[in-house]
């Protein structure tokens, strides 16, 4: 079955605790932590993650689009994510791999982000070490944007490569997905979703939830 994890880009940040009750019916809580570096805004860190565990027993997603990711890995999986997920294109090839190693170490699933210009042959390496890849379909840094549908063959890649080599690795996108756009990502080989937009600005959430599960 198809996974949402809402984003809390969406939500409204005075009122986080009510935004996640809002989403529970949900699988996984997307956490965008942006660093004013690798993308041009800024979010939230740390102690949000912290305080976010201490209300939810959903998964917490936590995509870190911040440089260097390597220095904060094992923070955030201490913070509480279950699953961190770091830019191929914030660090070295050797520290990506540090970083992914770090996040197994501390008994949380690892992923990489995929920008849309970066091409599938990038995530390649690291296939092996990742519970997650996510494809970017908007650029990294604001929510609201337009889904990327050229994404779909690196997303067709990616799903091919992880069954020609029977790797347990959920592939997930993000950005632009809506109760349309879901449905391409979907037969393009996408398992979990991630939607803030879409599901925060639905009057009624767990319906919207369900419609982009499909
Ligand atoms: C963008 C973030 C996304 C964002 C998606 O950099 O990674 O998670 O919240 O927002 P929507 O679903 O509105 O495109
Ligand atoms: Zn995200």
């Amino acid at each position: 079955m198809v996974k949402i994890a809402p984003s809390i880009l969406a939500a409204d940040f005075a009122n986080l605790e009510r935004d996640i009750r809002r989403v529970e019916s949900a699988d996984y809580l997307h956490v965008d932590v942006m660093d004013g570096v690798f993308v041009p805004n800024i979010t939230v860190g740390i102690p949000v993650v912290q305080s976010i565990r201490r209300v939810t027993d959903l998964p917490l997603d936590v995509h870190l689009m911040i440089d260097r990711p390597v220095r904060y890995a094992e923070r955030f999986c201490q913070a509480g994510a279950d699953i961190v997920t770091v830019h191929v294109e914030a660090d070295t090839a050797e520290n990506t791999g540090k970083a992914l190693d770090i996040i197994r170490g501390q008994g949380k699933r690892a992923g990489v982000v995929l920008r849309p210009g970066t091409p599938a042959e990038a995530a390649r390496p690291f296939l092996d070490k990742c519970s997650m890849v996510l494809v970017m379909t908007v650029e990294p840094g604001f929510g609201g944007q337009k889904f990327m549908e050229d994404m779909m063959p690196k997303l067709r890649q990616l799903r091919e490569w992880i069954r020609e080599g029977g790797l347990d690795c959920e592939l997930e996108v993000d950005g632009g997905v809506d109760p349309v756009t879901c449905r391409t990502a979907v037969e393009n080989g996408a398992g979990v979703l991630v939607a803030g937009s879409a599901v925060y600005k639905a009057a009624d959430i767990p319906a919207r939830i369900k419609e982009l599960r499909g």
